[in-house]
């Protein structure tokens, strides 16, 4: 079975490890990144696939429906995976309206386009969303989410989600879209851009800059390595049943500050510094608005009926993560001065 597959957000931290799997693990399928390049696209992330015969790049709004539409006419897609979004909890707060247009209006849009291209055609279609636990709001010390758990999202970023995870529903119901939804935990590994906890820390480490930890750092994420999410994605494209949603989680949960003391004491010896050096960056500061307590994902559903769970423990991943960032330090510099936003021109549009 062959497939043409729109990827989006594919230049994205995510998006850019699964296009590079795809494109190397199935090169039979042809795979187009449609990709906007917002702050958090960087196509450095892919540079070595970029000449691969079965992968194409696309720039584009997901949020403008006639460009969705004419790509959808013109590169007739069978199959879209969607993780496009604008996905960072802090920019929410301080800009809702970004979220909306396109994690809310985009999805609509690609659904509306898929919807227009695959009514009454043959062939085997599905269309993918890619979403976050956040949706279901925020637990206590006990429980998890489960794929029955009630929507409840608090911050803009999650009820932008639970949105679009609700249309993405209504359209399985209403019009029969061959649909699948999935809800991942926290990922970490390299690529993940450096205003999110875990890459934040290491680039602040090693330029000896205050730690900033949120309230008192007691809230509580369930880590996964990037790569089993892409792992558990395959799974679900290939052999997930249509119409459902499977919780994506690493059983791996640590409060902050525990986790920041942890990257401390793994950067001090790697950076052959005294003991406890690094944590006297630790700074804490202003607590996030509507700060989700915990997240905890009981991801039996896709373990028992998919047999997915997660290659790597988190000693291992911390210790590859810190490791590519300390050996990338361009990409790092790249991104926190913004010259990676040259390379699309230089890449794309000078050759
Ligand atoms: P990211 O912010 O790193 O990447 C998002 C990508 O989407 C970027 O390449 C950006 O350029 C692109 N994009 C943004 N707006 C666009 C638009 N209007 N049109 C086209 N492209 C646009 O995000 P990520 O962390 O890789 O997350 C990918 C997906 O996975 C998101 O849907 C997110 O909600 C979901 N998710 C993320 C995590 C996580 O821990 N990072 C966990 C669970 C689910
Ligand atoms: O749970 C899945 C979600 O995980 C995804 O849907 C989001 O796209 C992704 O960004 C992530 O959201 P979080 O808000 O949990 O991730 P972030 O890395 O921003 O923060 C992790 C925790 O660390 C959170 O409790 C806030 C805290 N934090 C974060 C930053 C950036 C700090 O204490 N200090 C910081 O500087």
């Amino acid at each position: 079975m062959s497939y043409k597959i729109v990827v989006t957000g594919g230049a994205g931290f995510i998006g850019s490890h699964l296009v590079r799997s795809f494109v190397n693990k199935y090169p039979h399928y042809t795979i187009v990144n449609l990709d906007k390049l917002t702050y958090a696209g960087n196509l450095e992330n892919l540079k070595d696939i970029e000449d691969k015969e079965n992968y194409q790049f696309v720039r584009g709004d997901i949020a403008d429906a006639a460009f969705v539409n004419s790509l959808f006419e013109s590169q007739k897609p069978d199959a879209v995976i969607h993780l496009a979004a604008e996905s960072h909890v802090d920019r929410s707060i301080l800009n809702p309206g970004d979220f909306i247009n396109t994690n809310v209006v985009g999805t609509l849009n690609l659904l509306n386009a898929s919807r227009n291209l695959w009514n009454g055609s043959e062939g085997k279609h599905l269309f993918y969303h890619v979403s976050t636990d956040e949706v279901y709001g925020s637990l206590g010390k006990e429980g998890y989410f489960t794929e029955k758990t009630s929507y409840d999202p608090r911050s803009p970023y999650s009820a932008s989600k639970a949105a679009s995870d609700h249309l993405v529903r209504a359209f399985f119901h209403t019009y029969g879209m061959p649909v699948v939804i999935s809800n991942c935990s926290n990922n970490y590994g390299p690529y993940q851009f450096p205003e999110k906890l875990i890459p934040l820390m290491i680039h602040n480490i090693v330029n000896q800059k205050p730690l900033p930890v949120y309230g008192q750092g007691a809230q509580t994420r369930d880590w996964l390595w990037v790569l089993d999410h892409v792992s558990a994605i395959d799974l679900i494209f290939h052999k997930g049943t249509t119409g459902e949603t499977y919780n994506i989680g690493g059983s791996n949960e640590w409060q902050n500050i525990n986790l920041v003391h942890k990257m401390c004491s793994i950067m001090d010896r790697k950076l052959q510094k005294p003991y406890g050096d690094s944590a006297k960056l630790i700074t804490f500061v202003k607590d996030r608005a509507g700060h989700d307590m915990r997240y905890a994902i009981d991801a039996s559903k896709i373990k028992n009926e998919l047999g997915w769970v997660p290659s790597i423990q988190f000693d291992e991943g911390l210790e590859k993560t810190i490791d590519w960032y300390l050996a990338n330090e361009e990409w790092l510099e790249h991104v926190t001065t913004g010259a990676y936003q040259n390379y699309y021109e230089q890449q794309y549009i000078a050759r």
